[in-house]
């Protein structure tokens, strides 16, 4: 049963979810970080910035969900520059322990496979940091997504590239292809923390946390794991 947290505002959520990552890099200073993308979890990047100041964070290692195929890791909408600008820079990491899944076209094939011996020659991802879909996807595990699954290329579904279209110039430049984590591969993390906030998120919440088991609905797999904080806003728990 996921312990769920309802908190004032976006800001409160970022605090608390980071005063946890501060005590686990204290207590394991080479912890691992699963790192989400989208604007969710930046409330929790900004508090950690100041919280580290005075922790030492050269050994903290990380793994992003998730990434685009087939844009260019230099373009400013990457996954991979998004946890550098977001993450890896502001909080003095390491670059080269930061990892995320590879998007280029060439080894495409075998870059699922390599990203989970990486993170299985980690150890496993102590905490993992998650933001869901209006449709309840978890990294881009879309609707329909095994509950076995391991880090492989998916499309994306039309509403997700709508709903980035806005980090891109128009729809069009919206990849159509992603690499991602699969459901399986974040299930094996040790804590997984799922981040909602807005009214928009709260049928998402609702099914994830307390609707059936489903892979229609694939945040839901979070019920399937033994340790689970949900941290809400009051709208993103509106149908809680
Ligand atoms: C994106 C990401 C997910 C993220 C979700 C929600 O497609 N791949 O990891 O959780 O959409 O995004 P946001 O936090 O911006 O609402």
């Amino acid at each position: 049963m996921a312990e769920v947290v309802i908190v004032e505002s976006a800001g409160a959520a970022g605090a608390l979810v980071a005063d946890e990552i501060v005590r686990l890099i204290n207590q394991k200073p080479d912890a691992v970080l699963g790192l989400a993308t989208g604007s969710t979890p930046l409330p929790v990047y900004q508090a950690l910035h100041g919280r580290l100041a005075g922790t030492d964070v050269s050994q903290v290692r990380g793994f992003a969900l998730d990434e685009y195929v087939g844009i260019d890791p230099t373009h400013p909408e990457s996954y991979r520059s998004v946890i550098t600008r977001e993450v890896v820079e502001p909080l003095g990491l390491d670059p080269d322990r930061i990892k995320t899944p590879n998007g280029a076209q060439d080894g495409i094939e075998h870059a699922g496979d390599d990203y989970e011996a990486a993170i299985e020659a980690a150890g496993g991802v102590d905490l993992q940091i998650l933001g869901i879909g209006t449709d309840g996807h978890i990294g881009f595990n879309e609707p329909g997504s095994s509950f076995a699954s391991r880090t492989r290329v998916k499309t994306l579904t039309q509403q997700t590239r709508k709903d980035n279209a806005r980090f891109f110039d128009s729809i069009d430049d919206v990849p159509m292809h992603c690499i991602t984590q699969g459901l399986g591969t974040i299930l094996r993390a040790r804590h997984l923390v799922l981040l909602a906030f807005g009214e928009g998120k709260a049928r998402a919440v609702a099914e994830a946390v307390e609707g059936p088991v489903s892979a229609i609905l694939p945040g839901s797999a979070v019920q399937l794991h033994e340790h689970v904080t949900v941290v809400v806003d009051e709208a993103a728990a509106s149908q809680l």
